[in-house]
C-alpha cells in the first residue's frame, strides 16, 4: 500500500511537471503569434497550439482521476468501486477522444446480469453523438474498443470486454475483492471517505397539545434514521425538535385552563388527555365571541413573557413532552427539543434586521419577504396583528444554525406539502446573505402521505387521525400472534419472546416507512409487513440471527473470539456463490455515498434485502460446516464462515443505520 501511494505520488508529481512546460510551450506560441502575424510558420504553430491544448486537457483530467483514486486510498477509507472505475474510464476518454471529451460524464453503472460482467460503462454512444456534431462518423464499438485500449492498468479489474452496440464490460478483480473483505473483518464496516460537517437534522416535531399523526411518525422514522446515517459518516449531529409550542392554540389553550382550573399555578390540572381537552377549548373559541377575544390577549400575555401563561404554558407543555418521549423511547429516538418558542427574542431580532435592510414589504398590513427570485410565494415575516409567524420562526430558526450553531448542513424531514414553504425560506435566507450556497449545504427532505390499504389518507374508520400510541400498540398485538402462529413461544424464553416482539413491531413498522422512496405515498399495511417473505423487516431480522448462529455452531476459536481465525484464514471466494456474495458486499461503500447525496434511505433497505437474498443462494449450496449423521462436526470450511461473518457485520451496521434490532434469537 505504502510502495501504491509512493509510486502515485511520484507519477502526479511527474504530470503536473509535464504540464508546467506545455503551458510554457502554449504561452510560447501564443506570444510568437502576436509578434509574427505574417510569419508562414503561424498556421503551423496554431495546430501545434492546439494539440498542446488537447493534451493538457488530458493531462488535467489524469491528475484530477489520479487524485480521486490516490486520496481514496490514502485516508484508508475503503474503495468506492464506482468512483474508481469513473476515474479510469475518464482518464481513458480523454486519453482516447481529447476532441469530445468536454461535458461527457463518464457512465458507469452495475450490469444488469453476470454475462455482461460487474460493471459498465455506458458512454460509447454518447460519443459516436459528440462526433457526429463534429461531422465525423464513428462506430460505437471502435469507441469502446479505442476506450478499453487507454483504460489505465488498476488492480480493481481482472478484464474488460466489449459487448453489445458498444458497451464496456468490467470484471472485478478476485484478489482485489478478497482483500477488502478481510478489512471489512480485520478493520470493522467503515464509512467512505468524506468532508466532516456540523449537521442539524430538524425532525419529528409533532404540535404540542395537537394530535402527533402518522406525518410525525414518517418525519421521526426518516429523521432518526438519517441522523444515525450520517454519525456513522462521522459527521457531527445535532438533531432537533422544532415543536409547535408557540402558536395561536396557546391563547385558547390557557384561556379554558383558567376558566376550568383556576387553581393550575399550585396544583397540577389533571389534563392527562390534551386531546380532549384542546378540542373542548377549539369549540369554545369557534363559538364565543368573549372567549376568543380573551385567547387572543392570552397568546399576547404569554408572549410577552407573562409569569402565570407561562406556568399554564409549561404545564401544557410538559404533558405533550412525556407523551412524545414515550413514542420516543418506544422507537429508539434521540432528540433535543428545541421548540419555536426558543426563538421568540431571535424573531424579534431577526424581524429587525430584515425590516432595516430592506427586505420587508407592506401586503395587506402584512409585512413579507419574497425570495432571491420572488418564486411561488413570500414568507409572511409579520401578521397583520403585528403577531409572528411559522415563517418568522424558520428564518429565525436558519440564521440560529447557521450562524450560532456554526452548522454547515442544514436538513429538515417534514412531508412533501412543505416542500415549497422550505425552498422559499432557503431563498430567503439566501437573499438576506444568512445562508452562503458556497459553503453551506441545505435539503429539505420530503416524504409523502400514508395511505390505508383502501388507498385513502389513513385514517380511523370514524375520520379521525390515528393515535400513534394505538399504532404501535396494535403493532406489538400482531406481532405477537405473528410469534406465536410460528409456536416461538415454545422455544424462546419470556424475555426472549418480549424482545423478539418489539423488535419485530417497531422494526416492521420503520422498515415499511424506509424501504419506500420516501417521495412516494405508501400504504401502510401489517399485514404485508410482518411478512417473512420479500422485503420486509421480519425476513431480514431471521436471516441475520440465521446468519449470526453460524459462526457460533462452528464453536472453538469461531466462536469467541474470532480474530484468530481472522488473522490466520485466506478468502478463496472460489465458489460462484461465494465469489457472488463478496461483490455485493462491496457495493456498500457505493450505496453509502448515494445516500449521503440523496439521503434517500430505501437504496440502503434495497441494499440490505439484495446481501441477504444472495446470502441465502450462498448457503443453499456452499457448506460452511460438514456435520456427521451423529451431528458431529467434521469439517469447517473457515473462508467461507468468514464470508458469513463479514456480511453479519455489514448487515448489523445497516440494522442500526435502520434502527432495527437484532435478535440472538428469534
Ligand atoms: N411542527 C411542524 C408541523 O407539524 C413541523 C416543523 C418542521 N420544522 C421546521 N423547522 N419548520 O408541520
Amino acid at each position: 500500500m505504502e510502495t501504491n501511494i509512493q509510486s502515485e505520488k511520484a507519477r502526479l508529481a511527474k504530470i503536473e511537471h509535464e504540464i508546467h512546460q506545455l503551458r510554457a510551450v502554449i504561452e510560447g506560441t501564443r506570444s510568437n503569434n502576436s509578434l509574427a502575424s505574417d510569419n508562414p510558420e503561424l498556421g503551423k504553430l496554431q495546430v501545434e497550439n492546439m494539440k498542446l491544448k488537447h493534451r493538457l486537457e488530458i493531462l488535467n483530467r489524469a491528475i484530477a482521476a489520479e487524485r480521486n483514486a490516490s486520496s481514496a486510498n490514502q485516508s484508508g477509507g475503503p474503495i468506492s468501486i464506482l468512483e474508481t472505475l469513473t476515474s479510469l474510464f475518464t482518464e481513458a476518454i480523454a486519453t482516447a477522444f481529447p476532441e469530445v471529451c468536454k461535458d461527457v460524464p463518464t457512465v458507469i453503472t452495475v450490469s444488469s446480469s453476470p454475462k455482461f460482467g460487474d460493471y459498465q460503462c455506458n458512454n460509447a454512444m454518447q460519443l459516436v453523438q459528440k462526433y457526429k456534431a463534429l461531422g465525423v462518423t464513428k462506430n460505437p464499438r471502435d469507441i469502446a474498443s479505442q476506450m478499453m485500449a487507454e483504460l489505465p492498468k488498476s488492480p480493481i479489474i481482472s478484464k474488460v470486454e466489449i459487448a453489445g452496440a458498444g458497451y464496456v464490460n468490467v470484471f472485478l478483480d478476485k484478489n482485489f475483492s478478497a482483500s477488502a473483505i478481510m478489512s471489512i473483518l480485520q478493520q470493522g464496516v467503515k464509512p467512505p471517505r468524506c468532508e466532516k460537517k456540523r449537521v442539524i437534522v430538524d425532525f419529528s416535531a409533532p404540535n404540542i397539545a395537537k394530535e402527533m399523526h402518522v406525518g410525525h411518525l414518517r418525519s421521526t422514522i426518516i429523521g432518526e434514521s438519517i441522523s444515525r446515517f450520517l454519525e456513522f459518516l462521522g459527521h457531527d449531529v445535532l438533531r432537533l425538535n422544532h415543536v409547535g409550542d408557540w402558536g395561536t392554540q396557546f391563547g385558547m389553550l390557557i384561556a379554558h385552563l383558567q376558566d376550568r382550573f383556576p387553581d393550575y399555578v399550585r396544583i397540577s390540572p389533571p389534563i392527562e388527555d390534551l386531546q380532549a381537552f384542546y378540542k373542548e377549548s377549539k369549540a369554545r373559541f369557534d363559538s364565543d365571541e368573549e372567549f376568543k377575544k380573551r385567547a387572543y390577549s392570552c397568546v399576547v400575555k404569554l408572549q410577552s413573557g407573562d409569569p402565570a401563561s407561562l406556568k399554564a404554558w409549561t404545564l401544557i407543555c410538559d404533558v405533550s413532552r412525556r407523551e412524545f418521549q414515550r413514542i420516543y423511547d418506544r422507537l429508539d429516538v434521540t432528540i433535543i427539543e428545541r421548540g419555536e418558542s426558543f426563538y421568540q427574542k431571535r424573531m424579534e431580532v431577526i424581524v429587525e434586521e430584515l425590516s432595516s435592510q430592506g427586505f420587508l414589504e407592506e401586503d395587506d398590513g402584512r409585512k413579507i419577504m419574497w425570495g432571491e427570485n420572488r418564486e411561488a410565494i413570500p414568507l409572511t415575516i409579520v401578521k397583520s396583528d403585528g403577531g409572528f409567524t411559522y415563517d418568522t420562526s424558520d428564518m429565525a430558526a436558519i440564521k440560529q444554525r447557521l450562524q450560532e450553531e456554526k452548522g454547515e448542513w442544514l436538513i429538515y424531514v417534514t412531508d412533501a406539502g412543505q416542500a415549497t414553504h422550505f425552498q422559499v425560506v432557503f431563498s430567503c435566507a439566501r437573499r438576506a446573505k444568512i445562508l452562503d450556497p458556497t459553503v453551506h449545504r441545505v435539503d429539505h427532505v420530503g416524504f409523502g402521505v400514508v395511505l390505508g390499504e383502501d388507498g385513502k389518507k389513513f385514517k380511523t374508520r370514524s375520520g379521525d387521525t390515528i393515535k400513534l400510541t394505538e399504532l404501535l400498540d396494535e403493532g406489538l398485538k400482531r406481532s405477537l400472534n405473528k410469534l406465536l402462529d410460528k409456536e416461538r413461544d415454545k422455544v424462546l424464553t419470556p424475555e426472549e419472546l418480549k424482545a423478539a416482539q418489539e423488535s419485530v413491531a417497531y422494526g416492521c413498522i420503520k422498515y415499511a416507512d424506509l424501504s419506500h422512496n420516501r417521495n412516494n405515498e405508501y400504504i401502510f399495511s401489517f399485514d404485508k409487513m410482518l411478512e417473512d417473505k420479500g422485503n420486509t423487516a421480519v425476513y431480514l431480522l431471521y436471516a441475520y440471527t440465521r446468519i449470526r448462529s453460524i459462526a457460533r455452531n462452528c464453536g472453538g476459536d469461531f466462536a469467541n473470539g474470532i480474530e484468530k481465525v481472522i488473522a490466520s484464514t485466506k478468502l478463496s471466494l472460489e465458489h460462484e456463490k461465494e465469489w457472488k456474495l463478496a461483490k455485493v458486499l462491496l457495493k456498500f461503500t457505493d450505496v453509502m455515498k448515494l445516500i449521503s447525496e440523496n439521503l434517500c434511505l430505501h437504496h440502503l433497505c434495497d441494499f440490505v434485502y439484495e446481501v441477504s437474498t444472495t446470502f441465502t443462494e450462498f448457503y443453499d449450496v456452499c457448506y460452511c460446516i460438514e456435520k456427521n449423521k451423529q451431528g458431529e462436526i467434521v469439517k469447517i470450511n473457515a473462508g467461507r464462515v468468514l464470508l458469513c461473518e463479514a456480511t453479519s457485520r455489514v448487515l448489523k451496521k445497516c440494522f442500526h443505520i435502520l434502527g432495527l434490532k437484532p435478535l440472538h434469537k428469534i
